[in-house]
């Protein structure tokens, strides 16, 4: 089985790109199944419910997000009745949404998880070691494999989900940071691993962002709104072949205009 994870998308440009590459990605990469971040996919933060449409309509299987979840507040009206979209399981007890769902690839039932790190991010969210080993044993013997998506700044504390999850689950693909790692490895235990599959959007700006804006942010200190940027687009993902549960192979790769 062959899982294709596409890190995050960057608004419009990221949206039309991938939906311009799909027919590539499926005449090449023959994915069984495709995993897509959306924190950023509705102009640069957040998801709306016609973005989710497009997407899922495109053939995505599955949307995760992170931190820019909640930055369209619509999404709290629906995201209790899309399952296929999720939010980092880690936040407090009664937040909408779900940070898991298992789906049907061929006979094989695969559990897609998403969880948010805490160091470097605002938010106080519960320990996500802890609440994926929670989630894993509440999905005990509905799914026959695992990838997660580690949604998370620190490089540290992603390696060391990567080793924490060695064998339990077919893949950790981080995300957030969006500039691809050169660290994609098969741990010992058979698990997929890359500290950070990189972003789907405009790459002359800074990480998604138009760098003008940035720049300036940087020079002067003085807040401003962001923008996405303009220009060439590229799409970035990791490839991870799947056979009884374990990883046997993983891609990361950058398709560039
Ligand atoms: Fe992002
Ligand atoms: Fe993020």
């Amino acid at each position: 089985m062959r899982l294709v994870l596409v890190g995050d998308i960057i608004g419009k440009p990221g949206r039309a790109y991938l939906a311009e590459c799909f027919p590539r990605i499926r005449r090449e990469l023959r994915p069984d199944l495709v995993v897509v971040n959306v924190e950023n996919a509705a102009g640069g933060m957040g998801v709306t419910r016609e973005v989710v449409d497009e997407l899922l309509d495109l053939g995505v299987d599955v949307l995760t997000s992170g931190n820019h979840i909640w930055d369209k507040r619509e999404v709290l009206d629906f995201i209790d009745c899309e399952e296929r979209l999720l939010r980092p399981l880690n936040y407090p007890p009664g937040v909408p949404g779900a940070g898991a769902v298992v789906v049907k690839v061929h006979s094989t039932r695969v559990a897609v998880l998403n969880a948010s790190g805490r160091v470097f991010f605002p938010q106080l969210l519960d320990c996500p070691f802890r609440a994926l080993d929670q989630a894993l044993a509440d999905l005990a013997g509905s799914y026959d494999c695992a990838v997660v998506d580690f949604h998370a700044e620190a490089t540290s504390e992603k390696v060391a989900m990567g080793w924490y999850l060695d064998g339990r689950v077919a893949a950790v693909i981080g995300t957030h940071t969006h500039v691809q790692t050169n660290d994609a490895v098969i741990l010992p235990g058979g698990t997929a691993y890359i500290t950070d599959v990189g972003m789907t959007g405009p790459y002359e700006s800074v990480i998604g962002v138009s760098r003008e804006i940035i720049i300036e942010r940087f020079r002067t200190q003085v807040p401003s709104r962001f923008q996405v940027a303009r220009g060439k687009r590229q799409l970035s993902a990791a490839v991870v072949e799947v056979e009884a549960g374990k990883a046997t192979s993983m891609t990361a790769m950058c398709w560039r205009e």
